[in-house]
């Protein structure tokens, strides 16, 4: 594998946006703009508490996690039929392209949908049909990670395992969302044993607003395979030797964190302390109706604030390949890709 050229010619941002790039932290319901939340709305008739698309993004002001989730889960309601699961995910795979996405590990929360009475075979349909098609269209790679809410009792995770059995074929894994603090991952450690024994990978939200100790609790009791957010890690340099050494990948989402108010800042953001120590760190967008920024946008606008460069660049976009589910042959392919487009880059200098 060769180096980056010391200096790259094109500006930083168009390297950064021609990347190939794998997305391993996105919440399907997060990414459903105001728009299609209000056309969906119209087409299923569901009344919402607001006026017009610019009064519900007048809302999106959030101060912490809690806040967001509320309207989160609102915005989630007009969310009834397959087509609205497949239309939704659709959108978000378009996006996914033009940020020059070759493979998206995609979240969905079933019981935000269960609990009004939609089945999850129409959650799982429309979902899975986008997914078919994104590979058939866009050629790319999406695979769906099933969420348990934390929030909600482990036995109702159980019956939402239950529920999910019959298309576990169309799901690579599981994770954890929802209300981090009070909430720690242990709570869920014996159907995170079940999930593991039926072959699905498992991940967990872990760090993002909660100690040191959900992130160690979310390894040693629930086997996770990632940590997502995980930026809380820096407060335990055990704990940072460890992920360093056991190359367990963080989903960084730097946009999130910031309107979530995690750092008060970008500038401030510890992404680059945590590939600095050699964690497997990466880039992703989490929610981005609602954070306003998809994938090329979180890259560019962390870089500008944090001062990073080409080689960061390079073992982010590296990063996200390594710590994907994506198989070891697939994965050889990716590098390729991203080695390409650095000799591209290099060529035009
Ligand atoms: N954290 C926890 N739960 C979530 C998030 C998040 O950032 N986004 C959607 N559900
Ligand atoms: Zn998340």
């Amino acid at each position: 594998m060769s180096t980056p050229p010391a200096s790259l010619p094109a500006s930083l941002p168009d390297l950064l946006r021609a990347l190939p790039k794998a997305e391993l932290h996105i919440h399907i319901e997060g990414s459903l703009e105001p728009e299609l939340i209000f056309q969906l709305a119209k087409r299923n008739r569901v009344a919402l508490p607001y006026a017009s698309v610019e009064d519900l993004r007048r809302a999106y002001a959030f101060s912490n996690l809690q806040s967001f989730l509320d309207i989160y889960y609102a915005g989630a309601s007009v969310l009834l039929k397959e087509d609205d699961f497949h239309d939704m995910a659709w959108a978000y795979l378009l996006r996914a392209k033009a940020d020059n996405v070759l493979r998206a590990e995609i979240f969905f929360d079933p019981q935000t949908h269960t609990a009004r009475g939609v089945a999850m075979e129409t959650v799982v349909n429309g979902l899975h049909r986008a997914c078919v098609r994104a590979k058939a269209e866009l050629g790319i790679d999406a695979e769906l990670i099933l969420c348990f809410l934390r929030h909600l009792s482990e036995a109702e995770a159980f019956e939402t395992l239950e529920q999910a059995m019959p298309y576990l074929d169309r799901i690579i894994g599981v994770g954890l969302d929802s209300s981090e603090v009070g909430h720690p991952p242990e709570k869920f450690a014996k159907v995170f044993a079940r999930c593991g024994e039926l072959g699905l990978h498992r991940v967990a939200h872990a760090g993002e607003e909660g100690p040191p100790e959900y992130i160690r609790s979310a390894l040693d009791m629930l086997k996770a395979e990632r940590i997502d957010h995980g930026v809380q890690a820096v407060k335990d340099p055990d704990l940072m030797r460890r992920l360093a050494r056991e190359r367990i990948p963080l989903t960084v989402c730097p946009l999130s964190n910031l309107k979530l108010c995690v750092f008060p800042d970008l500038a401030q953001h510890n992404l680059r302390q945590l590939l600095d120590a050699g964690l497997v760190a990466t880039v992703n967008s989490d929610d981005p109706a609602y954070f306003g920024g998809y994938m090329n946008d979180n890259f560019v606008e962390v870089f500008a604030a944090t001062g990073m460069d080409a080689k960061h660049a390079r073992q982010l976009t590296l990063n996200s390949f390594e710590g994907s589910f994506a198989s070891a042959a697939a994965k050889r392919g990716y590098v390729d890709r991203v080695e390409e487009t650095f000799a591209r880059f290099a060529g035009s200098a």
